[in-house]
């Protein structure tokens, strides 16, 4: 399964690339207007960092607008994704950008059939959002599965499944049991999959130990 981050956070980005996690970047408006910096400019940093796709979402809500926005975003580096919302205007750009060879997203995804219909408009990557159905009480993991029982009933849709919202470790187990291909997790999320109690305490037993020995390497 591949690890993307979901932050427009530049130092995060580098931060977790440097220890090899990073596959791929997702950004969002909120977290955008969470940097207060330009998106232009964001951009052309995480793709500076990141050979992997990095999504970018449009504002527009018709078709053309969408087109036009997505075909200015992906001229910042040929690993944009341009990230459209799952409407009917939506899987139009998503079609038509797909067809000139561009990756699309599509994103804020709630429902398996919304899911098929990506599939059907070519989308690279297909967005369902699992911490958001947890927090309406319906299990965001059920859905992944239904997504991958669909998807695997047909060679002729080779969306990725991109699991998003993630909020816990938990969430990205499952999602690698399930066999999602993508997670987008927030760095501190990724963070946590990294720590383990017993790590922390058997890491300060061993150098204990070595003090004793007074031995130094190098
Ligand atoms: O990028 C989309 C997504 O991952 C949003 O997550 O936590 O705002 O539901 P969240």
């Amino acid at each position: 399964m591949k690890f993307f981050v979901d932050t427009a956070d530049i130092d995060e980005i580098k931060e977790l690339a440097e220890a090899g996690l990073v596959d791929g970047v997702t950004t969002n408006p909120s977290l955008v207007a969470k940097t207060g910096r330009k998106f232009g400019d964001i951009l052309k940093d995480i793709c500076d960092i990141v050979d992997g796709p990095v999504s970018a979402e449009v504002t527009a809500l018709d078709a053309p607008g969408m087109i036009a926005q997505g075909e200015k975003l992906a001229k910042t580096a040929d690993n944009i994704a341009v990230k459209v919302p799952l409407t009917i205007e939506g899987l139009k750009a998503c079609r038509h950008l797909t067809d000139k060879g561009i990756m699309v997203n599509v994103t804020l995804c709630f429902s398996a059939v919304q899911a098929l219909m990506a599939g059907k408009a070519g989308a690279t990557f297909i967005s369902p959002f699992v911490g958001r159905l947890d927090d309406l009480a319906i299990d965001g993991m059920d859905l992944i599965a239904e997504i991958r029982a669909i998807y695997d009933n047909y060679d002729s849709i080779t969306t990725e499944i991109l699991v998003a919202s993630v909020r816990s470790p938990n969430h990205v187990a499952q999602a690698a049991i399930m066999g999602a291909d993508v997670c987008t997790i927030p760095p501190s999320t990724l963070r946590q999959l990294i720590k383990h109690p017993l790590t922390d305490i058997g890491l300060a037993a061993f150098l204990a130990d070595w003090e004793k020995t007074g031995q130094e390497i190098g």
